[in-house]
């Protein structure tokens, strides 16, 4: 089935009417959804009608719509990858044997753990998200901000599914769970650091959507190939809603640095904070601070959850099928280790490196992502390079917590760190000039002075176009 039912309470492509304990059961936690959306999703809007894209088909191409609606009335739905064949496990253990259907029971409590644990960033994200709307620099931005929480919320929609139809009664338990704790909460806090961090700017959105999302992005690929089938389809959906939110980070941070290039060509001789722009060097700190702060999401270098997730065959490596061979045995790693002051290399078995293996694809997008930020100073004639950090750099999970390297992931003592974060990280002085540029600018094809516009509309929307109907 591909097509989605949205005839039913809960829009589905999974034939939910034909299990009537699950589909009640899932009727009862919508409510709670939508009372936790009220309380800790986006504040002042939910009220307006917003140009906001919904799935209305699993297929490659057409798979949205568009239209007004109030965030509340956004169908929320479960939606699965269909498959062509017959789905096969692609690697470790039980490599060729079928894909399961059903939850394996000696691999329950650790795809419980993988499952919530990516469940669990979705309603965080959101909830960091949530004060942005009152200070978007357009109403281009308020409706990307609000497809981005939106579709978060969907993601904690197929992550909830998976959990009320395969894991019973823990696993409704564990979706009641999602709702109730909060980002940043001290008592109740998200699972994972980056998810608690406090996001009350758009640059720190922009970064977030460009390094935190795409940290999403990948651990998607790599449950994407999961042997267990629900989950590795859900995770194939929700990467084809993936791809926007990085599109906003990556465009977003371009518009900031292309709106500061002007104003330095316009006015070379001055700070570009006279003329309300961001100076680079503080959007590189940004920068370093988002990126470094999402590299931890991947966990430490040598794993032995990873050997076991992997040799399960429960969480893959992303894009397993280009890989010539899927069993990772009897092969090696090389990694830096950290020790007694001194970096020198070590080989690890490959299996142990799998969070490894997967942070190298992420880094590979992202070192993009900045050559395409450098190209906007280039453009403009502006002498000016962001720089990617050193994996290394300001780690606090993994091989490198507790030490201190520079950005360029040299290692350096205390004192040398001390003299020089504020060169590296946002200073309580960075954190408030950006906040004060922070003005909402809610006219029609309009756009703060700190950002450009951008280059075309959202499907293909004229500059003035209505996104939010205030
Ligand atoms: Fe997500
Ligand atoms: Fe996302």
């Amino acid at each position: 089935m591909t097509q989605i039912d949205y005839s039913q309470k809960i829009p589905n492509n999974v034939d939910l009417g034909s299990d009537k304990r699950l589909q009640r059961a899932l009727e009862r936690w919508q409510p709670d959804y939508i009372n936790w959306w009220r309380d800790m999703g986006p504040t002042n809007f939910n009220e307006n009608e917003i140009y906001l894209r919904t799935a209305i088909s699993v297929e490659r191409d057409g798979w949205a719509h568009f239209e007004h609606v109030k965030m509340p009335d956004y169908r929320w739905g479960i939606f699965l990858t269909p498959h062509e064949t017959e789905p096969k496990i692609g690697f470790g253990d039980h490599e060729g044997e079928d894909a399961w259907q059903q939850v394996p029971g000696e691999y329950r409590n650790w795809l419980r753990r993988l499952i919530v644990t990516q469940a669990d960033t979705e309603p965080a994200s959101v909830e960091q998200q949530r004060l942005l709307g009152l200070t978007a620099p357009s109403l281009y931005d308020m409706r990307n901000l609000f497809q981005v929480n939106v579709e978060e919320g969907r993601h904690l929609w197929a992550m909830v599914y998976v959990l009320h139809r395969h894991f019973g009664k823990d696993g409704r338990e564990e979706a009641d769970e999602l709702l109730q704790r909060r980002s940043g909460n001290a008592d109740h806090p998200r699972i994972l650091t980056t998810f608690n961090e406090p996001c009350e700017d758009w640059l720190s959105f922009f970064c977030f959507t460009m390094f935190t999302d795409r940290d999403g992005k990948y651990q998607l690929l790599s449950l994407a190939e999961s042997g267990f089938d629900p989950l590795a389809r859900s995770c194939r959906f929700m990467l084809t809603e993936e791809a926007h939110h990085m599109f906003v980070g990556q465009t977003g941070v371009a518009r900031v640095i292309r709106r500061t290039c002007e104003v330095m060509n316009e006015f070379p001789d001055a700070d570009p904070r006279e003329h309300g722009a961001i100076p680079l060097d503080l959007i590189q700190r940004y920068i370093y601070f988002w990126a470094s702060s999402s590299l931890d999401l991947f966990g430490a270098e040598v794993s032995s959850n990873s050997a076991n997730f992997f040799a399960a065959g429960i969480k893959g490596r992303a894009y397993e099928g280009k890989y010539e061979e899927h069993g990772a045995m009897d092969q090696f790693y090389e990694f830096e280790r950290y020790q007694d002051g001194r970096l020198t290399k070590e080989a690890v078995p490959l299996r142990n490196a799998m969070n490894e293996v997967l942070r190298d694809g992420y880094v590979d997008e992202n070192i993009k992502g900045i050559e395409y930020w450098n190209r906007e100073c280039e453009k403009t004639g502006v002498d000016f390079r962001f720089a990617y950090p050193n994996r290394r750099f300001s780690r606090t999970i993994g091989e490198y917590a507790g030490s201190h390297f520079d950005p360029e992931g040299t290692p350096i003592d205390e004192a040398t760190w001390k003299a020089n974060v504020a060169q590296w990280l946002p200073s309580a002085e960075d954190k408030a000039y950006v906040k004060s540029l922070m003005q909402p600018v809610t006219e029609r094809g309009k756009y703060a002075g700190w950002i450009a516009p951008p280059k075309r509309g959202i499907n293909s929307q004229a500059d003035d176009y209505e996104y939010v109907k205030l």
